[in-house]
């Protein structure tokens, strides 16, 4: 178990292009572990490297869509590229290196993900609502943008309280 700490906003490093992974070795692997035992005590849907001050493209996202009874798990994607979208969602979205501040940005309410495991293995992975969310969010992050630059308004105090949220 080791946590890593989240960069805010302030951080240069947030607004930095990311290099692709291309060692899928013993570092990496701790990266991706550190990152999920980052994320579960903020309850958080997902989390991209940069926010813990590694250039690298590698970030993780919760699935929260699963039959009822099964547990969320994290899906982890190494290089990840977005292949296919459609829809659209206009939503509340969050970060935690933004905290507490919540803004309304506009995803497709489906991707399709081509990325990499943390052994270099190929794969392709669907989401839909807010798991296609949060893998814009986080493979926005490897591209140095933060959502804050692509929400069309902050949500007010009143706003915040009266509704639910998950920060990314
Ligand atoms: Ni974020």
């Amino acid at each position: 178990m080791a946590r890593r700490n989240i960069l805010t906003k302030e951080e240069p490093g947030l607004y930095k292009k990311c290099r692709p992974v291309t060692d899928f070795n013993a570092r990496l692997h701790q990266l991706l572990d550190d990152m999920a035992d980052t994320l579960e005590p903020e309850n958080g849907v997902g989390l991209a490297a940069p926010q813990v001050g590694v250039l690298r493209r590698a970030v993780i996202v919760l699935e929260t869509n699963v039959p009822e009874g099964e547990d969320e798990y994290l899906i982890e994607l190494v290089n990840p590229e977005i292949i296919e979208s459609s829809g659209e969602q206009y939503g509340a979205e969050g970060c935690l290196s933004v905290p507490g501040e919540y803004g309304m940005v506009r995803r497709p309410m489906n991707v399709k993900v081509r990325a990499q495991d943390r052994d270099g293995n190929f794969f392709e992975v669907e989401g839909t609502g807010l798991t296609a969310r949060c893998f814009c969010h986080e493979i926005d992050h490897l591209d140095g943008v933060v959502f804050t630059s692509k929400c069309e308004r902050m949500l007010s105090e009143e706003e915040l309280e009266s509704g639910k949220l998950e920060e990314e």
